[in-house]
């Protein structure tokens, strides 16, 4: 038996297995405060059949190869997990395209969960400074950056906010639109830490726990160390968020001693 089989709920730790499984098994009714995630949805292979990224297990902007992807049809299992791993007054957020957003809204209902709205990340470029732009117009054309998609390229991407009870927001005045670079060369479909930061700042308070079932690169967890709140990743392959949280480590905090991590490996992939 794996030693974290033992454990019910481990904090700051990074867990390798099925998203919906890992959870079942290991997290409690009640015991997470906010969730902040990106799904490897089905509509993604869409894009990447028809982008000009097309057809490459290793895509050209990014470092990594792809992911599988999670089926449409296991929605409803990870929204009911997700409702139930959530204290009673707490918030989700999923990101998520169009498509899915559009499922995903059918679907949280069913769950328990209170649709609000999506939120829209604009996907910027690092840096304006040599845009030349002209007009507010200009400028604003000039700092978006496109993405995936054979026509009207992906500019923006949708953050469906969920809730769970009552939880008020610590800042009413955040607007519902996020600007945030692109994230070159990272993991494919890397979030920026600019565009999870305002979500975690805005859903928790240090010391509470944030989950991100779908880890990926491991910004979510990076984030919520970085701003004192406990975090808890889960992926099918954790080689990447393994690495960056044992990298920065000791990073984000004024004494040098950041909180270190525990890794396992759970395996399965049911449902
Ligand atoms: C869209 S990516 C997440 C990217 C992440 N937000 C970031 O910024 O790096 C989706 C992730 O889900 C993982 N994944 C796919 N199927 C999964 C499953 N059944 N359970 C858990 N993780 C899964 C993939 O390995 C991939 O890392």
């Amino acid at each position: 038996m794996n030693l974290l089989d033992l454990i019910e709920c481990p904090e700051d730790a990074i867990l390798e297995g099925d998203a919906v499984e890992v959870m079942r098994r290991h997290v409690p009714d009640r015991r997470v405060d906010l969730i902040v995630t990106d799904p490897a949805y089905e509509s993604l292979e869409k894009h990447r059949s028809k982008g000009t990224t097309t057809r490459l297990a290793q895509s050209a902007a990014s470092s990594n190869r792809w992911f599988p992807i999670f089926r449409n049809a296991r929605l409803p299992a990870l929204l009911a997990e997700m409702y139930r791993v959530l204290v009673d007054d707490a918030h989700a957020y999923i990101m998520c395209d169009e498509e899915t957003c559009a499922i995903l809204r059918r679907l949280a209902p069913e769950a328990g969960f209170t649709v609000w709205k999506s939120l829209i990340w604009v996907k910027t470029r690092r840096t304006t400074s040599e845009s030349g732009a002209a007009t507010p117009h200009e400028l604003a054309a000039a700092q978006v950056r496109i993405g995936m998609g054979y026509h009207w390229r992906n500019s923006t991407e949708r953050i469906l906010f969920l809730e769970k009870g009552k939880r008020p927001l610590a800042d009413l005045s955040r607007p519902d639109v996020i600007f945030a670079p692109r994230v070159d060369r990272g993991y494919p479909t890397e979030k920026p830490a600019e565009l999870v930061e305002p979500l975690i700042l805005n859903s928790s308070s240090p010391g509470e726990l944030v989950l991100d079932p779908f880890a990926g690169s491991g910004v979510v967890g990076e984030v919520a160390r970085r701003l004192d709140r406990h975090w808890l990743l889960v992926d099918v392959d954790t080689t990447t968020a393994s690495a960056r949280l044992t990298r920065n480590a000791d990073m984000g905090r004024p004494d040098g001693l950041g909180r270190g991590h525990r890794d396992a490996s759970l395996g399965g992939d049911s449902d």
